[in-house]
């Protein structure tokens, strides 16, 4: 097991205070699929309360709804533009804005808590995820699902290798694969353990996206959308274009329409009592 202490602030966090559209077309593109095997691994059936915590614009909060019905599920976000987002995707959700480590819930107020690519972004992870045990209902689910950025998350695996080709010092510091806390198999389970959650089970969730050509796939980034734009962003001129370049050879795509796979890793507790 990993010795990293379990509790590490991690900065990006403030990367998603952005356009709930570049969001959309930068990774939100992998939601909807994520979110419908997340939810099955989870175990979330028709007559449960959930919560979708990190909400985002709400990709897993629509499948929430889809399989629930709006009156039963709630969002929470702490960054205001996706909050507003998911508030007008999803009428009739009870969507706020807040952090993971203080959710203005009840005890067990729900059957289950989700969230999806989350984890990694709070500020202490375990209290966030005590968080979601205490709003659980003893007996409830809570689950949650990262990128496999060290590996089959193609699009970040290749954005970040082609960073560090080109700016081998920040782009080291800054590659997911590296510095993100929760990204190696079987590291999600070790922090449901830790925060108290019983029958832990761990798994892996693939989704696809279609991309029209390079162009789109490259587009959002130069907003600075997520840790990966904000690194695109922050580049001079000349040396965001040879990332470009390189992004693309490592990627091997052209401007024809292409699919990408992206990995992601789960994990499932049960909230004791
Ligand atoms: C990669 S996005 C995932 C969004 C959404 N769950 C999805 O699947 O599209 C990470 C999300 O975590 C949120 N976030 C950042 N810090 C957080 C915290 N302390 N508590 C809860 N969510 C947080 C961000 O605002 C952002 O919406």
């Amino acid at each position: 097991m990993p010795s990293r202490p379990l509790a590490v602030a991690m900065p990006g966090a403030e990367t998603f205070r952005a356009s709930a559209d570049a969001y959309d077309r930068f990774v939100g593109r992998y939601g909807p699929e994520l979110a419908r095997a997340l939810i099955d691994f989870a175990g979330v059936e028709p007559g449960m309360r959930a919560l979708d915590v990190g909400c985002g614009p709400g990709a897993l909060a629509a499948m929430l709804v889809e399989r629930l019905g709006a009156a039963s599920v709630s969002a929470a976000d702490p960054s205001a533009p996706f909050v507003d987002a998911c508030r007008t995707r999803l009428p009739g959700v009870d969507v706020v804005e807040a952090g993971a480590e203080a959710l203005p819930f009840a005890d067990g107020a729900f059957d289950a808590a989700l969230s999806q690519l989350v984890v990694n972004f709070l500020r202490d992870g375990e209290s966030g995820v005590r968080e979601m045990a205490r709003v659980t209902r003893p007996g409830g689910v809570v689950a949650s699902c990262v990128w496999d950025y060290g590996g089959e998350m193609t699009l970040l695996r290749a954005f970040w290798g082609a960073a560090r080709e080109v700016d081998p010092g920040r782009g080291a510091a800054a590659d997911e694969g590296l510095v993100m806390r929760w990204c190696a198999e079987g590291e999600l389970a070790e922090l449901w353990r830790a925060a108290g959650l019983g029958s832990v089970r761990f798994g892996s969730l693939v989704a696809r996206a279609k991309y029209a050509n390079f162009e789109d796939l490259w587009s959002p980034l130069p907003t600075g959308v997520g840790p990966a734009g904000a690194f695109c962003k922050s580049l001079e001129e000349d040396d965001r274009a040879a990332l470009r370049d390189a992004f693309r050879r490592r990627l091997g795509v052209g401007d024809g329409p292409f699919e990408l796979t992206a990995r992601a890793w789960s994990v499932v507790g049960r909230v004791p009592g």
